[in-house]
């Protein structure tokens, strides 16, 4: 029987996805009409993309989907190469001499642009760096300069509210996470009193969930700052109120909170809503940021009310989404960010479809929705590549050991399942005197050390 040798590059959830699902998929057929083997190529040396580096710290059962992953990776079906990072040790014609076809599930790492003035002042940073440091991401610095006392966090999907929360939350509060040592000593010596979060447009037309906003509320020592004003809603907002159960329970949770008293607490988390970003003002840092008044149009959306307000901060994150990365050799949608695709199989310019070639998660298809959606996501793409048989590469290598010996070559310090396990048990024994789940080792070269043995 004909082997379907596959690589996949990205060892988020999308690409571990795509792995168990295309094996459930051979195993459950009565003659299946190839037998698969999957290599997962991966930038860093630990696997599970934005679960382990995305997802914040204080949301254990998000964390513990990790736990699924692993069960798959740890079928014994699927080899890693972790520490291997595609267009610089690995290329598409490595891959295509090497494999019958390849799926790129490599995410989205980077922020999104806010083109207004003053973005780029010291103290203005993007939420996609931030989350990195915090998760201790081993490529961004250790250090993050937590020294404003007042805080601007631009947007209103869950990211923001990640952002402000990580900010505004008490780092003690932190403690029993796995967060690194030098975020805790970060947080902990941070002086901020108040997180500013800007939404752009009304309360009833965020993009964050109820569970992720009530959480702001349960802060310890944080009061929750609203503004009447803002609460005057148009017919678009009554309607979404009526008919959609999360903009009901969000409108439930705002509401409460209005009526509570507050003053008492040392921090205070400021929710401003019809908020549009102008300007972050500063002559060589960020000293305050400008926001123009919006209005509801009466159809979802807003437009600007020609008043404009000013607010002093010494820092701003912008959270304004994600954005994927190109990777060489392969089409890239500049204007989206994402490998331009149909139904999971990579195309052309032209939009004739690159045999071989599929993509799944978010750089199929943008920087939006949970783990979960990447599971649908990975199905669709599965189907393309199985009903594509006739299209697949015929490789001049497909041996197992020939990509081995290629990273060998190369002298690249790949690291593997096995190695994984042991960085795993090394991060969880780190976490056992402090009666903690685990401290993530962060520094690459320390990662490697270890999972090389
Ligand atoms: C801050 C944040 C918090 C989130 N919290 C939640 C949450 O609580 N619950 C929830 O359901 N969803 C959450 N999400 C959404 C969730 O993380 C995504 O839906 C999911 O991770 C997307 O999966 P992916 O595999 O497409 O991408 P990723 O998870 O980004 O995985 C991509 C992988 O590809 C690797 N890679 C990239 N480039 C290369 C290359 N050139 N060579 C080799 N490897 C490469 C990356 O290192 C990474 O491991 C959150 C997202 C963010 C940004
Ligand atoms: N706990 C969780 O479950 C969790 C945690 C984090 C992330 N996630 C998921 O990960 C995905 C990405 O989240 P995200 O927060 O990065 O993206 P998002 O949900 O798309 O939110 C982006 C926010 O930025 C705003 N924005 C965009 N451009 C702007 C501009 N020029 N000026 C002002 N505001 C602007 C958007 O406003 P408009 O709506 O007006 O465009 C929106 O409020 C989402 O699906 C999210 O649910 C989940």
């Amino acid at each position: 029987m004909p082997t379907l040798r596959l690589a996949i590059v990205g060892a988020g959830p999308a690409g571990i996805y795509a792995a168990d699902i295309l094996l459930k998929e051979i195993a459950q057929r009565e003659q299946p009409s190839f037998d698969v083997s999957i290599d997962l190529f991966e930038q860093l040396p630990a696997p599970y993309g934005l679960v382990r580096y995305g997802v914040a710290p204080d949301h254990p059962r998000i964390k513990g989907i990790v736990n699924a992953l692993r069960d798959v990776l740890d079928s014994g079906r699927i080899r890693i190469f972790g520490n291997v990072r595609f267009g610089r040790d690995i290329t598409l014609d490595d891959l295509k001499s090497h494999y019958n076809a390849v799926i790129f599930s490599t995410g989205a790492i980077r922020d999104a642009p806010l083109d207004i003035p003053g973005i780029d002042l010291p103290g203005s940073y993007g939420a996609a760096d931030f989350v990195s440091w915090f998760d201790g991401h081993p490529d961004v610095p250790r250090e993050w300069p937590l020294d404003a006392t007042e805080v601007a966090v631009i947007g209103n999907g869950n990211v923001a509210l990640d952002v402000a929360r990580m900010l505004a939350k008490h780092a003690e509060d932190l403690l029993p996470t796995e967060i690194p040592a030098n975020v805790y000593s970060g947080l902990a010596a941070s002086p901020v009193t108040d997180v500013h979060v800007f939404g752009r447009r009304g309360p009833m037309q965020v993009k964050f969930t109820p569970l992720e906003l009530r959480e702001l509320g349960e802060l310890r020592d944080v009061d929750m700052i609203l503004h009447d004003e803002d609460f005057d809603y148009d017919e678009a907002s009554k309607t979404a109120i009526a008919t959609n159960k999360q903009v009901l329970v969000i409108d439930k949770v705002l509401t409460q909170w209005r009526q509570r008293e507050v003053g008492s607490a040392s921090r205070r988390l400021h929710l401003h809503f019809h908020a549009k970003p102008v300007e972050v003002l500063g002559d060589d840092r960020v000293t305050g940021f400008r926001w123009e008044r919006t209005e509801p149009d009466g159809e979802g959306g807003v437009r600007g009310t020609g008043e404009f307000r000013e607010v002093p901060i010494q820092a701003l994150y912008r959270a304004v989404g994600y954005f994927g990365s190109p990777l060489d050799g392969v089409p890239f949608d500049d204007h989206r960010g994402v490998i331009p695709n149909r139904e999971g199989q990579v195309i052309d310019d032209s939009g004739e479809p690159l045999p071989g070639v599929y993509a799944t998660g978010w750089i199929k298809r943008g920087p939006v929705g949970l783990i979960g959606h990447t599971k649908s996501d990975a199905m669709e793409t599965i189907r393309g590549l199985v009903n594509g048989q006739a299209d697949w590469w015929s490789p001049e290598h497909p041996e197992e050991d020939a990509v081995v010996a290629l990273l060998e070559s190369r002298d690249i310090r790949f690291t593997n399942l096995e190695g994984w396990h042991r960085l795993d048990a090394a991060e969880i024994a780190l976490g056992e005197p402090e009666g903690r789940a685990r401290i993530k080792v962060v520094p690459r070269d320390e990662m490697v050390e270890i999972s090389r043995g």
